[in-house]
């Protein structure tokens, strides 16, 4: 890679004296989703797959930004000082938003930089190609300038400025998982307290693989704030009968009795989504500490039909994959993963089983959606750094 790197570079800004290099993961969410707007628990971990840069400082106070991903845009140059967000910077707004953010919390970085990005995720599949670029531009600027923040200082800079600056109103999953991805585990992490416990992703004999519906999905242009919003007011209606701090601190049974405050049956099936898939992911952490990956196979296919029909953020694309992968032999579990509305799927198979369920779901896929998924085997990987 660092020589695919150097070549990209040379041909971009030329010579590669004092250049540095650094890679930042993807993340696939095993379970719990949507649920870290909604003060509940996550299960994410950090993947091989992400974003490599190369960066140089600059004597000026001047940004310079390249994608080898996008090299019809060519570089994007913008001043330090005084960062806005400007349509036309396209992609460059992920990285601009952050150092803005860095600098409205003190962290002022006193020069501009180069920058070159080489992203592996692919473009809109859900498996935060965004926060991956934000996690690694914090992450240049802390090297560089000796900035002393943690990595959970780093996930909430990154979700501040995908909120304040790129208009997506997310939680704090994405940035989280990526800025404190570890090797072989999976994040277990209570989104309203960010307490956390990296849980082994031991998987004797068995596969994550990642499926994906190649229909591309925009955070900003789906129903994503929608469903936040809705979530929103259940809670409202809930607090004017119970006291809670979050939908996610309700259990079950506390729910059934203050779900009747809800006016309307979309908004019961939200907040119901909310409150069962905490539980499940709770459930899930403890399946997986305990060896019974039988038992979280399970909570992922019922997360996954709580998506579909309670959430219904799920599609005719992903319910169609899951659904093929439903019957293929060898899968302990399969749902979809992130936002939703396409992007990809995650599935738990057993390792001989692969080949012929990939093969198996992808003519299932194409004959129902009319073309191809795309798999890949994920590698669980750590968090940022410099390589
Ligand atoms: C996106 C957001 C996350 C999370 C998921 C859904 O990936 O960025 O914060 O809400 O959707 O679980």
């Amino acid at each position: 890679m660092r020589e695919r790197l150097e070549k990209e570079w040379k041909s971009c800004f030329g010579d590669t004296e004092g250049v540095r290099y650094f890679f930042a993961p993807g993340r696939v969410n095993l379970i719990g989703e949507h649920t870290d707007y909604n003060g509940g628990h996550v299960f994410p971990c950090a993947l091989t797959i992400g974003t490599y840069a190369a960066a140089r400082l600059r004597e000026d106070e001047t940004l310079r930004f390249y994608s080898v991903n996008f090299p019809g845009e060519g570089v994007i140059t913008c001043p330090l000082r005084g960062i806005v967000y400007r349509e036309e910077d396209g992609w460059t707004n992920y990285p601009k938003g952050v150092i803005a953010e860095m600098e409205k919390r003190g962290f002022r970085a006193p020069a501009g930089l180069d920058i070159m990005y080489f992203g592996t995720i692919p473009n809109g599949s859900g498996l935060s190609s965004s926060a991956s670029i934000e996690v690694l531009t914090a992450e240049i600027l802390k090297v560089f300038f000796g900035f002393a923040f943690d990595g959970i200082e780093q996930s909430l800079i990154c979700q501040a400025a995908e909120r304040g600056f790129n208009g997506v109103n997310c939680g704090i999953m994405d940035q989280f998982a990526i800025a404190m991805g570890r090797r072989e585990s999976a994040i277990f992490l209570d989104t309203e307290t960010l307490a956390y416990e990296y849980v082994p992703l031991r998987l004797p004999g068995v596969r994550i693989v990642i499926m994906n519906t190649n229909k591309k999905r925009g955070l900003g242009d789906s129903a994503y704030n929608e469903r936040r919003a809705e979530c929103e007011q259940a809670l409202a209606e809930i607090r004017t009968v119970r006291e809670t701090p979050s939908l996610g601190a309700l259990t079950e049974e506390e729910f059934a009795e203050c779900s009747a405050a809800i006016k309307s049956p979309v908004r019961l099936r939200r907040a119901r989504h909310a409150i069962t898939e905490n539980r499940r992911t709770i459930r899930a952490a403890e399946a997986l500490r305990g060896g019974d990956l039988a038992g979280f196979g399970k909570l992922m296919n019922e997360s996954h039909i709580s998506l579909r029909d309670d959430y219904e953020v799920t599609g005719p694309e992903l319910d169609a994959l899951v659904s093929a992968a439903w019957k293929a032999e060898g899968v302990i579990g399969a749902r979809m993963t992130g936002a939703g509305f396409g992007g990809c799927a995650v599935s738990l198979v057993r390792e001989e089983c692969t080949e012929r369920m990939m093969q198996e779901v992808a003519e299932s896929y194409e004959k129902a959606i009319g073309y191809a998924p795309t798999f890949y085997l994920a590698e669980v990987g750590d968090g940022p750094g410099e390589i």
